[in-house]
């Protein structure tokens, strides 16, 4: 939080070291270490635009950077909401400034649970799963049931030097339940569908 408070919205080279699929990581930018990379925060939000979602779930708020460029796709569209989950107090507050600040309160449901315990009626069609490391798999299993046969799930820090969740999402796969496309970010991003369904 303080890195953001520091850098006051100016963008840093990425932090991440390089990876063998994305050598250059110099290349992409951040706000702060936590925070999405700039690049992928132009990706949510032309994803929202391009499949119009009309329900958007994202584990780890943090301080609501990525919610609000996915909120502006919402905007963009015309409907559609995202629900938000933020479980460490002070962090959550930050965020409610953020998001109340950006003028896209409306298309955000900011919740501060934790992402296995939140409930979100009706079918996911974008799941961003951006929270603790440890626990990216379970959410993507517990998601999975309510995520819309042409939805999408996103796993974030997926990249062969972090390999829980790119481990993870292999798993997944190997098992059945998504198909998944591993883009050379920085940090690494997953992009799957769940297979059940699909035709
Ligand atoms: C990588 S940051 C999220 C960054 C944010 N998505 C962005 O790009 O702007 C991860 C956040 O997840 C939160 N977190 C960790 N475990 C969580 C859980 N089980 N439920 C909800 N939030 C959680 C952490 O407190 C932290 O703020």
């Amino acid at each position: 939080m303080l890195q953001a408070e520091r850098a006051q919205g100016a963008l840093l080279p990425e932090y991440h070291r390089a990876t063998p699929e994305c050598p250059h990581p110099e290349r992409w930018h951040m706000v702060d270490s936590m925070t999405a990379e700039v690049e992928v925060l132009e990706f949510l939000r032309t994803l929202v635009t391009t499949i119009k979602p009309n329900l958007i779930v994202e584990t780890g708020s943090f301080l609501g950077v990525s919610t609000v460029w996915m909120a502006e796709g919402l905007r963009a569209n015309g409907f559609g909401r995202i629900v938000s989950c933020e479980f460490d107090p002070l962090v959550f507050s930050k965020a409610e400034e953020k998001i109340a600040a950006s003028g896209l309160a409306e298309w955000i449901d900011l919740r501060n649970g934790s992402s296995l315990e939140i409930q979100v009626p009706g079918a996911i069609d974008l799941l961003f799963s951006d929270s603790d490391l440890d626990i990216r798999e379970q959410e993507v299993r517990r998601f999975l049931p309510q995520i819309s046969p042409t939805g999408l799930i996103l796993m974030h820090d997926a990249s062969s030097h972090q390999r829980k969740v790119r481990e993870a999402a292999l798993r997944l796969e190997a098992e059945g339940l998504i198909s998944v496309v591993l883009l050379p970010t920085p940090r690494g991003l997953v992009i799957a569908q769940k297979r059940e369904g699909r035709n």
